[in-house]
């Protein structure tokens, strides 16, 4: 390793075991799954070892964080298996994906994204995740999310506070309105799955081509 560039991000500790978990009840097989807003490249390398069938393609918009997966990817001795992150905002459409990746892409998956960005680039994610998947394929979210408008906790509801005073355009998002736009571009929920610290799986799936 020349650079060492990993981000060590806590929250994945604390999650990738039960987000696994829960890809490994999906019938995903072979082929690429692209993850949107990979932040420090943990996840993607524990699913990559986790998944050694499937091509985990990480993006992130973020220079620091597409260096901290490359470093990641490289002290995991996966530079033959993963390959390198895109850098895709999901505010500048169309996404820029290789070829390769997107003809054998069968899922999206993003964790922890949509409550720290605007509230366009959750219509974006499905927007786009919408073009690109087809009939029977997954996106799948991770994070909290407000049902009937109510924080399920209050950490939450702090959590919340804490977002809006750092960017106002950022929080939690209401699931009602997340689902509407989800089926606003021919996904339905498939699964909707209470994870523990108060946050939410919600699996969608496309039906439409
Ligand atoms: C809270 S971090 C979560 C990172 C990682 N998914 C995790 O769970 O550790 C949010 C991530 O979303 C990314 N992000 C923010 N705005 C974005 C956008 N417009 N398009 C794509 N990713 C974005 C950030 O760069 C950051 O890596």
């Amino acid at each position: 390793m020349i650079l060492d560039n990993r981000l060590f991000f806590p929250a994945t500790e604390r999650n990738r075991k039960c987000i696994g978990d829960l890809l490994s009840t999906l019938p995903l097989s072979r082929g690429s799954i692209l993850e949107i807003g990979s932040g420090s490249g943990e996840h993607g390398v524990v699913f990559q070892k986790l998944f050694p069938e499937i091509t985990w393609q990480s993006s992130d918009p973020e220079l620091i964080h597409r260096n901290s997966i490359s470093s990641w990817i490289d002290y995991e001795g996966l530079n033959l298996k993963m390959p390198q992150p895109l850098d895709i905002n999901v505010e500048k459409n169309p996404w820029i994906i290789p070829s390769v990746i997107k003809k054998s892409l069968q899922a999206i998956i993003s964790i922890n994204m949509i409550h720290v960005a605007s509230w366009n680039c959750a219509k974006s994610l499905f927007r786009e995740s919408g073009q690109l998947l087809k009939n029977g394929q997954f996106l799948i979210l991770y994070g909290p999310f407000k049902i009937d408008n109510q924080h399920i906790s209050q950490s939450n509801n702090l959590f919340d506070k804490s977002l809006k005073i750092q960017n106002k355009f950022w929080g939690v998002r209401n699931l009602h309105e997340v689902s509407e736009e989800a089926s606003r571009n021919n996904f339905i929920q498939e699964d909707l799955i209470l994870m523990p610290a108060n946050n939410f799986s919600i699996i969608y799936k496309q039906f439409s081509h």
